[in-house]
């Protein structure tokens, strides 16, 4: 890969555009989902090959929840599903498979089988694959707030830094994203990580998700080695 030398530590995907894949073909919006489980699978691969640390991958939003029932619970299924089947894939290749969101609303079939697959491969030592779901940027900001009140009581009079309320976040330890991918042409935050994009570089791709494969992946990774990140400061 070319752009070795400015590879990012963790990118992160927006994968909007199921929908409209679908139905551009004639069919279901849930093939578009369907499809779109081989686009992340495409894309994890990628990622280890060229030695990325972090993906994540938002998968579910907070507000998703107010879909047509057949849709989000085709979607849960597909999610269930899909994770069982990459185990094998996650333990030959050392990937470390994390759930990060709103857990309380998920079933308690989902939380276990994603329980049970995040902690068989809590020792892998590879590439950290996060998948947010039922996650929204203002919930998260909005836990970690009162958790953070919580804490301040106990212990007053401590002075407040950013990098305080990033440990309460669910993405804790995690590194913030250097790169977000939105593909399908909207070129919107949609509620994803609102805290932690603070000085991430977006790249906007018209790319519907089920399309947006390794070459697609490969220019987006172009494209960030070529931005210029200042981070305030005067290069
Ligand atoms: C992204 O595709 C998947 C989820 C948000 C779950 P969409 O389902 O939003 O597809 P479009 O945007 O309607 O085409
Ligand atoms: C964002 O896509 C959420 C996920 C990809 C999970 P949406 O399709 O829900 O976003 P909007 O409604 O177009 O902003
Ligand atoms: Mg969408």
């Amino acid at each position: 890969m070319q752009a070795q030398r400015s590879l990012p530590t963790h990118v992160s995907f927006i994968m909007d555009g199921n929908g409209r894949w679908a139905r551009e073909r004639g069919k279901e919006r849930v093939f578009g989902h369907f499809e779109g489980v081989e686009s992340v699978r495409a894309v994890m691969e990628a990622s280890v090959d060229w030695g990325i640390p972090f993906v994540s991958f938002f998968a579910f939003s907070e507000e998703n929840w107010g879909r047509p029932d057949d849709e989000v619970s085709t979607l849960m299924e597909l999610m269930g599903r899909a994770m069982a089947a990459e185990l094998d894939n996650f333990m030959e290749h050392g990937i470390r498979f994390i759930v990060l969101g709103n857990r309380a609303r998920l079933s308690d079939s989902l939380n276990a089988e994603i329980d049970r697959i995040m902690d068989i491969t809590s020792g892998n030592g590879g590439l950290t694959m996060i998948l947010f779901l039922s996650y929204s940027g203002q919930w998260d900001i909005l836990q970690a707030a009162e958790r953070m009140a919580h804490d301040l009581i106990e212990h007053p009079g401590q002075p407040v830094r950013p990098e305080d309320l990033s440990r309460y976040l669910v993405t804790a330890g995690i590194p913030d994203p250097d790169l977000l991918i939105r593909t399908s042409g909207e070129k919107r935050i949609s509620n994803y990580m609102l805290w932690q994009t603070a000085y991430t570089e977006f790249v906007f791709t018209d790319t519907l998700w089920p399309d947006f494969r390794k070459e697609a992946y490969r220019q987006a990774l172009e494209e960030y080695a070529s931005r210029d990140r200042r981070f305030g400061k005067i290069k």
